[in-house]
């Protein structure tokens, strides 16, 4: 039976599939004709928006070989808006597809879908749920970047409350051995208790700190987006907006090897003035999307061991 049948949320991932998937992204890279998916489709369902991960998933399919078919507006042009049930739309397009990644605003969304699917289900992104896709390359890239992740230690900075990225790249690196977990973020914005226990319970130590003390002890400093979005009320979002950012006089404080990182898109939090600065790897970090997404779609679709 295959290990991996749907990607749903990170700690499906442990050591030797995180292992599987990083060394075959790597042979992707150097030899992409090697691997190929001739004739499979890809169906993107995005109920939600999006650039990166829609577009890299396309890319990856694409570069594979196979095809794509797409509702990039899936809440405003898809059935949805005639009231069908994402488990309808599923068992439909199950039959058009040989895989689907799908975005959704419910968290559980990807599940739900993964229960009623033929195909395989990529979660790519549930509310304020789980991001397993952009956890994997945001990992890759900590581990492309240092080749260990042990003994690092991350600063996540921003809405961590709402933060699907942060939440699944927690599960990550709950997986490695001396990881120091330090939080960021507005009181109305504090990473969720279920990540902090699952934390303890891995004993991956975590601090909620300031910011200027996690920017100075970081050896990877992960910004994210106060999302406006997620707010009901706009006085919380207010109160919770703008208020890390990494600027020109941010660049100093930080060691000379860290990192910083960002899933993307940002705000205000990463001033467009420090992007030369080496230590900046968000572009580079978003590119990674394409070969992870190609490495998980081979996995999933292939005979690939
Ligand atoms: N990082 C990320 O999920 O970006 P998009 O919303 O553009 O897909």
């Amino acid at each position: 039976m295959k290990e991996l049948k749907h990607v749903i949320e990170s700690q499906q991932f442990d050591r030797p599939l995180l292992s599987k998937l990083f060394s075959l992204a790597e042979k992707m890279r150097d030899n992409s004709k090697n691997y190929q998916l001739p004739g499979k489709i890809l169906a993107t369902l995005f109920y939600e928006p999006s650039t990166r991960t829609r577009l890299s998933f396309e890319s990856a399919m694409l570069q594979l070989n196979g095809r794509v078919i797409s509702t990039e507006n899936a809440k405003e042009f898809s059935s949805f808006s005639k009231g069908e049930s994402l488990e309808d739309s599923i068992k439909v397009v199950s039959g058009y597809a040989d895989v689907i990644a799908i975005r959704h605003f419910e968290i559980g969304a990807a599940k739900r879908a993964a229960s009623v699917s033929t195909i395989p289900i990529i979660n790519a992104g549930d509310g304020a749920g789980q991001h397993p896709t952009q956890a994997l390359l945001d990992l890759y890239t900590i581990q492309r970047h240092f080749s260990e992740v042990d003994g690092l230690t991350v600063a996540m900075v921003g809405d961590l409350k709402y933060g699907r990225t942060v939440r699944s790249l927690c599960y990550l690196l709950g997986r490695f051995f001396n990881v120091k977990v330090l939080f960021v973020a507005p009181p109305i914005c504090e990473m969720a208790n279920d990540i902090k226990s699952f934390l303890d319970k891995q004993q991956t130590p975590w601090k909620e700190v300031e910011f200027d003390v996690a920017i100075e002890e970081a050896d990877c400093i992960y910004m994210t987006r106060v999302q406006r979005e997620r707010f009901l009320h706009m006085d919380n979002y207010e109160k919770a907006a703008n208020k890390y950012v990494i600027n020109s006089t941010s660049l100093p404080k930080m060691k000379e090897n860290a990192i910083v990182m960002h899933p993307l898109p940002r705000g205000p939090e990463i001033s467009p003035e420090v992007d030369e600065d080496p230590r900046m790897i968000y572009f580079e970090q978003a590119k990674n999307g394409v070969w992870i997404r190609m490495a998980l779609m081979m996995l999933l679709l292939s005979d690939i061991d």
